[in-house]
């Protein structure tokens, strides 16, 4: 006998337990006691005991990812999002329930944020599945967080959408207007290079960071904000607003609003995150000459709904997509100027011919239909036309050769032009520690015409592929003045760092790839235009090498570090952990040539 037939027609049902697979709102997902009724009952006992009445109860339940934490002042406006969320949430009929999850920022991550991402992705993840709500709002801002909240999000499969922290404002430095983190990067390497003393890099300090909120600059978090909206996944204009701002505010509540929508809808992330969707966002990427990271966070996330992301396909797209964002490090501008110039609408108006404007967003409409609400333009001078661009392709091009037979990738964007061409005698160094080590030595046999190698920093080599990538000029050449080198190796570098540098070299060193037996004093030449990378030594010779020094994998005797170094997956496939990766591949991303319209 149903729940339903124990009451007296008329009167009040409150006990009623919906069939698992069908039960919505707060009867969703119920403890496993070995009696439905007695599960739904308890779960209503102890939120009464928080106040809440049957009639709260009985609307659909609206989770929201709050990702506040100390340690974490790129959320530091988590409070009042969450307020705003709540408050768009009730407007439209909701029940909004907050809950934490795991918070990363780039500078409190040891031993580095991309370690801890899939650990995110998979608290995000089971609580989304393990708490009843009909939608969720995914609070993320901090390079790691929006991606990790969007695989977790893909693979728990309920209607999502994402609400972005926001940049932060800009400060001034001795009437140079600075931000986070080209300029932290710039003024560490005048330091070095003795250009600047002591006591005017303590002043900078206070300034590069103006306010709460994420990197100013086109670094990863811009870059995964402008691909979430780009995916759809995020209220049209969620991008760019900075995070102090009304507009960030109203966004926040706005996307409170759109969650009740998709959770009576049930538009579940499935039908926003589709391939044509992820064609979509990797054109944003590249013309906004996006970080580099974004490649390996689209491609964990598109793992996780069963797609492979073709760097082939991606570096013929880059050819024939502009970068057309004035944003540093690419150019000059900032996140907050970019919205002032109409923030992503703007942008995707420029680059409509290039999109697929039938992808579906989170407001129920298409990405085409989104950007005709937004109006015409106006004059601005951050979002160049396409027959204006910064740089005439994309800004992230992936080379191949026996180096990286599994593809490396360079951002072309933010190279040195001479250098995009060159060849030069490696100068190696085995690990982070050994680069530490002698980086800044006088001893150091290096030129401006050597290639600076640096092995085992890929997924397993530090573990989780820091963002080491970009090393620093060593200090006998700072001092005499070089300002760019070519660098190599399997790491990662900030979206906010520049220079002539080749990251994601995969095979990673760890696990034997050709890196691994680079010498000091081997020829290697790159070539952007080309998209070559080769080691100028044979086959034969390093076969000879791997076995006369045979590389040892990472391991650990327990605990996450085991987990990681145990299933982590190559950059190709995002980093992510093997297990978390859907069960079956449906395809590749983009399936064939882009269909301008
Ligand atoms: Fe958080 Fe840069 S450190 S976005």
């Amino acid at each position: 006998m149903s729940n339903q037939d124990q009451h007296p027609k008329g009167a009040p049902a409150r006990h009623d337990i919906a069939p698992a697979d069908s039960a919505t709102g707060i009867s969703k997902g119920l403890t496993n006691y070995g009696d439905r009724g007695f599960s739904l009952f308890l779960r209503k006992a102890f939120i009464k005991g928080a106040g809440y009445t049957d009639a709260a109860l009985e609307r659909p339940v609206i989770g929201i990812v709050n990702t506040g934490s100390a340690y974490n002042p790129c959320h530091g406006n988590a409070p009042q999002l969450v307020e705003a969320v709540k408050r768009g949430i009730m407007l439209a009929g909701g029940l909004p329930m907050d809950f934490p999850t795991i918070s990363i920022h780039e500078s409190f991550s040891a031993p580095t944020s991309m370690y801890l991402r899939n650990l995110m992705s998979m608290d995000t993840e089971e609580m989304i599945r393990a708490q009843p709500m009909d939608a969720v709002v995914l609070i993320g801002g901090c390079d790691k967080t929006v991606p990790a909240q969007l695989m977790g999000a893909a693979s728990a499969g309920i209607p999502a959408i994402q609400l972005i922290t926001g940049s932060m404002l800009t400060g001034s430095h001795r009437g140079e207007r600075v931000g986070a983190c080209t300029d932290c990067r710039r003024y560490w390497a005048k330091f070095r290079a003795e250009e600047v003393d002591a006591e005017e890099i303590d002043d900078v300090n206070n300034q590069l960071v103006a306010s709460v909120g994420t990197c100013s600059v086109m670094g990863t978090a811009s870059t995964m904000a402008c691909i979430a909206e780009a995916l759809g996944m995020t209220v049209p204009g969620g991008a760019s607003p900075p995070a102090v701002t009304a507009d960030r505010i109203r966004v926040a509540e706005q996307t409170g609003t759109e969650a009740v929508r998709i959770a009576h809808e049930r538009l579940t992330i499935d039908r926003i995150l589709t391939p044509t969707a992820f064609e979509n966002a990797m054109r944003v990427l590249l013309a906004i000459g996006g970080s580099t990271n974004g490649i390996v966070h689209l491609a964990a996330i598109a793992g996780r709904l069963g797609y492979d992301i073709d760097l082939a396909e991606l570096d013929r797209m880059g050819r024939d997509t502009p970068v057309l964002l004035d944003l540093k490090p690419s150019g000059d501008h900032y996140m907050e100027d970019f919205h002032h110039a109409g923030g992503m609408a703007t942008l995707l108006r420029e680059l409509k011919p290039l999109l697929n404007l039938d992808a579906m967003t989170v407001t129920g409409r298409t990405l085409g239909e989104e950007i005709e609400r937004a109006g015409p333009g106006f004059q601005q001078d951050v979002v160049r036309s396409r027959d204006n661009p910064i740089y005439p392709q994309g800004g992230i091009a992936v080379l191949r050769g026996n180096l990286a037979p599994g593809g490396a990738i360079i951002k072309q964007s933010a190279a040195h032009p001479k250098l995009m061409e060159h060849e030069g005698r490696a100068v190696v160094f085995e690990n982070a520690e050994d680069l530490a080590n002698r980086i800044d030595s006088d001893d150091l046999d290096v030129t401006a015409d050597d290639i600076l190698v640096l092995k085992n920093i890929g997924p397993k080599g530090a573990p989780g592929m820091p963002e080491a990538g970009y090393i620093p000029i060593p200090r006998k050449l700072a001092r005499a003045g070089v300002k760019d080198i070519v660098r190599i190796s399997d790491g990662r570098m900030s979206g906010t760092a520049f220079g002539t540098i080749v990251l994601h070299v995969t095979p990673e060193s760890a696990i034997g790839g050709p890196l691994a037996h680079v010498r000091n004093g081997d020829r290697i030449s790159l070539s952007v235009s080309r998209r070559e990378l080769t080691l100028q030594v044979t086959d034969e010779e390093l076969a000879r090498r791997a076995q006369e020094k045979p590389v040892v994998v990472p391991t650990a005797d327990r605990g996450y570090r085991k987990l990681f170094l145990t299933t982590v997956n190559q950059a190709d496939q995002g980093v992510d952990f093997d297990f978390l990766r859907a069960a079956e591949t449906v395809g590749r991303i983009p399936g064939k040539r882009g269909t301008p319209e």
